[in-house]
């Protein structure tokens, strides 16, 4: 891949997830357009240039994804990254805001595409919702925990429900309250301690409330408490195997 462009010049979206979730599949489909090539676990972050056609003359990311596709053209970054559980700072410190503070206005990250799973959703949930829920907590931090009214730098999320091929894999509303469930676990979990020491809710310093991912002090999580940091949440189902990830390149699309 030749990079026309500088780096700092083009939005990018991250991939993330867990080990096997489909993450560097994905970016091959996109990249190849007619079928994902095959993989080996990732070690290393790896960036590809795509373009979209944003005048909805291609509908599909296949068609969008030719340069003779019609219509204007916008090229972005695809940042691929490791989902190995010491290997997750890769994604995790391009989340965070300073890397790309000399980026120029409106360029930069421009979302999350979070790959799961569904079908080893079904069985455990808990490595994907702590991974998760690091990624949660960095946008969170990012965005800024301050009253302003507008985030400009809130990066949405998409939770890409991968392998719905396979008859196991949960759908897309399942994998949502699951991993909800499982991230009000992790968030109490990591609380408990505190809570434990006999400290009130009420007395904890906005230290602990930084680790907090959510609206502060509520039993149960969901996504839309993201909201409140301007951080839009979505779970659509798919499969890289399949060829079905139109919606998840709709999403990416919108967002370039
Ligand atoms: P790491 O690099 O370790 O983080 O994993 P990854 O997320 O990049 O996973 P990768 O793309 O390497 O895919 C892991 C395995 O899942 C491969 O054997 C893929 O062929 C398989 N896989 C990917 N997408 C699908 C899918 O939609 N359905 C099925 N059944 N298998 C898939
Ligand atoms: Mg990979």
């Amino acid at each position: 891949i030749t990079h026309t462009t500088p780096y700092t010049t083009l939005s990018s979206i991250i991939l993330a997830g867990p080990s096997g979730s489909g993450k560097t599949s994905l970016l091959t489909l996109l990249e190849r357009g007619d079928a994902s090539a095959p993989t080996h676990t990732s070690q290393a972050a790896h960036a590809i240039e795509l373009t979209v056609s944003t005048d909805g003359g291609a509908p599909t990311f296949r068609e969008a994804a030719r340069d003779d596709a019609p219509g204007k053209h916008r090229k972005f970054l695809l940042v691929d990254t490791p989902g190995h559980g010491k290997l997750r700072g890769a994604a995790l410190g391009r989340l965070s805001r300073g890397e790309e503070s000399k980026a120029k206005r409106g360029q930069g990250l421009k979302g999350v595409v979070f790959v799961v799973d569904a079908a080893a959703l079904a069985e455990d949930a808990r490595d994907a919702a702590a991974y998760l829920y690091d990624v949660l907590l960095a946008l969170q931090r990012r965005a800024g925990a301050g009253k302003s009214a507008r985030r400009p730098d809130a990066v949405p999320v998409l939770i890409a429900a991968n392998k719905n091929d396979l008859f196991t894999a949960l759908p897309a509303a399942l994998v949502k309250s699951a991993l909800e469930a499982e991230l009000g676990r992790i968030r109490q979990s990591r609380s408990k301690g505190l809570l434990d020491s006999g400290v009130g809710i009420d007395d904890i310093g906005s230290e602990e409330q930084d680790g907090w991912v959510g609206e502060y002090g509520s039993e149960k999580f969901s996504f839309a408490q993201m909201r409140e940091f301007d951080i839009d949440v979505q779970v659509l189902g798919g499969s890289v195997l399949g060829g079905k990830v139109d919606k998840w390149w709709d999403w990416i699309a919108e967002l370039i």
